[in-house]
């Protein structure tokens, strides 16, 4: 059997690839783990290879930065050299990343047979870059993996044929739930001499950190947050970039009881996560976790593409409405916050419902 290659490009991939690699391998099928490198910083990209026990790519295509088309294309071209050399058997693609539709792309084109983990997921906005990737994947994956149910039906409303649809569960929390003991041994809490309560904060998508209005209006609403929780925010290197740019950097260091980290590594954020009070993010991911690990999550954006995370999980879309997001931030310090259930099939076992899909496709 020609090797299955697993993509992976940038943070969020890596926890989503890590439990799919581990399965394949424990049935002995040939694997060749790629690296686009759209992340390249090792606290963007190494530190969670470190910390998921995952082996190094066997193909590195150090595409890095750029913009959207450059990117997308820089992999593509890349890409395309691996296929023609390894001629894989089935490429597996994760998330809504440029690496991710890049990928997808080439293959399809090269009649190389692609499966789609954290397919059907839709916010119906397409200013977000990652709408378009998610759209734009998914039309041309073969096999697609969904999360939940709702993903099924936005694939039928696209006209999607059943075959193509597989419902296997949430990959990300098979490395959640394989991780969350070993993140009791992390020292971050000592690390960052956190007293009490604690927000956990991430804050990186364009339309938050890439408007100066928005993003002030946030910082504006953090500032009143911490007057009741120190707050966690380890920032990404795009929020840091515009915070700067803004002139907003300073403000934000001089919130009392904010903590600014660089980016951190998988074990101390999932340590960090199931501990905190409450965690305002506009990750998608995050959502996700939070919802796995019972804790309140108020999401900073309009729609969320994970919508069961709300109906089901401890989510709540806010916006950037500035009272909005003191007053709902208030109110779970006040009462606890939003409690609800793990949503079906998010059970640690995805990957083995992924690789039963995906070697089946294969033998057939
Ligand atoms: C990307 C994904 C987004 C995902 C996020 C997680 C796309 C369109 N976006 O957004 O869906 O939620 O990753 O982090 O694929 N940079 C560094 N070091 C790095 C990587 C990036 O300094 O290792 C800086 C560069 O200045 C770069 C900027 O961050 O220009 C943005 O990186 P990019 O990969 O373009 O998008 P993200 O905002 O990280």
């Amino acid at each position: 059997m020609n090797p299955i290659i697993l993509v992976v490009g940038a943070r969020p991939n890596f926890m989503k690839i890590a439990p799919i690699l581990a399965e394949l391998s424990a049935r002995e099928v040939p694997t060749i783990l790629l690296h686009t490198g759209q992340h390249y910083d090792e606290n963007m990209s190494k530190v969670f290879f470190d910390d998921l026990g995952m082996k190094e790519p066997e193909i590195h295509l150090g595409v890095g930065s750029g913009s959207h088309a450059s990117q997308t294309a820089t992999v593509m071209v890349e890409f395309e050299k691996v296929c023609n050399k390894h001629q894989p058997s089935m490429v597996v693609v994760v998330g809504d990343v440029n690496s991710t539709l890049a990928c997808s792309i080439v293959c399809a084109k090269s009649l190389i047979p692609c499966a789609h983990v954290e397919a059907g997921l839709r916010s119906f906005d397409r200013q977000m870059p990652e709408e378009i990737n998610r759209i734009l994947t998914d039309s041309v994956a073969n096999l697609l993996l969904t999360p939940s149910a709702d993903g099924d039906d936005n694939l039928r409303g696209e006209g999607v044929a059943e075959e193509r649809i597989h419902r296997v569960g949430n990959i990300m929390i098979d490395s959640l739930f394989e991780n969350v003991k070993k993140a009791e041994s992390s020292t971050i809490h000592k690390d960052l001499e956190l007293k009490g309560e604690y927000a956990l904060l991430t804050l990186h998508r364009p339309s938050n950190v890439d408007d100066q209005e928005t993003f002030t209006r946030i910082i504006e609403a953090l500032e009143e947050i911490a007057k009741d929780l120190e707050i966690v925010f380890p920032i990404h290197p795009r929020t840091r970039k515009m915070a700067k740019s803004f002139g907003l950097f300073e403000r934000l260091e001089k919130i009392p009881g904010i903590h600014i980290t660089e980016p951190i590594g998988y074990l101390d954020f999932v340590s960090l996560m199931a501990k905190s009070k409450l965690v305002l993010t506009d990750s998608g991911g995050l959502q996700e976790e939070t919802t796995a690990l019972g804790v309140p999550c108020l999401t900073l954006r309009e729609n969320t593409e994970r919508p069961i995370t709300v109906t089901e999980g401890t989510n709540t879309i806010v916006g950037t409405d500035k009272e909005l997001i003191i007053n709902l931030s208030k109110e779970v310090v006040m009462n606890g916050g939003k409690s609800g259930r793990i949503p079906d099939l998010w059970d640690g076992k995805t990957a083995g419902r992924i690789a039963d899909v995906i070697l089946k496709y294969i033998e057939s």
